[in-house]
């Protein structure tokens, strides 16, 4: 059944919006940059989105409910704000940005940092499981991509960071649904590069190998001692590590990086 009208589907977890989008925007600083980063509630996310706004950006970071985009503001403070998103739906894409798109101080940086898992072997994983990661991971990309690149090409500069995995390259049994994304990211981020490489717009991937986070946190004690004994580097890493790298692609110094994938994985896959 149509909702009433007036009444457009709202994402579950985000409520309906009251906010004029162009505000946040202008929230930040003249001559500020303002840098989105998506699944900034927690683990690498959270990291990325602090790191970004110790670096002098000013930072919307986005949660799935309205309850974390009020926590990513109050950790972020005067250095940014949560907002309400759900990158697998197009209707809460489409509220996020309603109006931005007209609004001064687009965001010159997207962090699509916002990823899920649904583990299973590819004979026993259902159509939900792989559609759940797909169109999270992947068409959620080109959902947020799309919006931002206007403002982008505008300006004349932009900085987009996708968030793959190790195991884009490596494989991993059970995560067949997850590879696959996470390679299409890659492709995906490839692709981009070549294409808005004219515009002044550098798009490149990171790729982090096992970072302690709730993803990670689901591995037994026997499974993760394993794991560090594959690692050179002997740690597990953290978000710090992948921010760390993120902070790199979008500043100026990364200007003539694009189409790249950076490994942070401690060494557990070279090249
Ligand atoms: N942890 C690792 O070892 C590791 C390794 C390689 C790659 N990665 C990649 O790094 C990224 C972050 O991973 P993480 O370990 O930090 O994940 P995490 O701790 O599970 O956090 C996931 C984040 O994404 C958000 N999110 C989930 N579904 C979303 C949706 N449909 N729309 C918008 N936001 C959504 C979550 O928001 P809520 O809090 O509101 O649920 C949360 O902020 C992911 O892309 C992941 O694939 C992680």
């Amino acid at each position: 059944m149509a909702p009433p009208a007036g009444m457009a589907h709202r994402p579950s977890g985000c409520g309906r919006r009251n906010w004029v989008p162009a505000l946040f925007m202008t929230a930040a600083a003249p001559g500020q940059k303002v840098a989105l980063v998506t699944g900034a509630s927690r683990g690498i996310g959270a990291a990325i989105a602090e790191r970004l706004a110790a670096d002098g950006f000013f930072v919307v970071g986005t949660a799935t409910t309205e309850a974390g985009a009020a926590a990513v503001s109050e950790r972020l403070a005067e250095n940014g704000q949560g907002r309400c998103l759900n990158i697998a739906d197009q209707a809460s894409v489409d509220d996020f940005f309603a109006g931005v798109a007209e609004a001064p101080g687009m965001p010159a940086v997207l962090v699509n940092n916002a990823g899920v898992t649904r583990d299973n072997l590819l004979l026993r994983m259902s159509d939900e499981e792989w559609r759940t990661v797909i169109d999270t991971n992947l068409t959620g990309l080109h959902r947020m991509i799309k919006p931002v690149l206007r403002g982008m090409i505008r300006a004349r500069w932009g900085r987009i960071v996708n968030l793959s995995s190790v195991v884009a390259r490596m494989g991993n049994p059970g995560q067949a649904n997850y590879v696959a994304s996470k390679a299409a990211v890659e492709g995906l981020t490839r692709a981009l590069a070549l294409e808005v490489a004219s515009r002044g717009i550098t798009v490149n991937a990171v790729a982090p190998g096992f970072i302690r986070s709730d993803m990670t946190a689901a591995l037994k004690e026997g499974q993760m001692q394993r794991l560090l004994e594959r690692i050179p580097l002997g740690r597990v890493g953290d978000g710090a590590d992948v921010a760390a790298a993120v902070a790199f692609l979008v500043s100026d110094q990364a200007g003539y990086v694009t189409g790249e994938t950076l490994n942070v994985n401690g060494g557990l896959r070279l090249g």
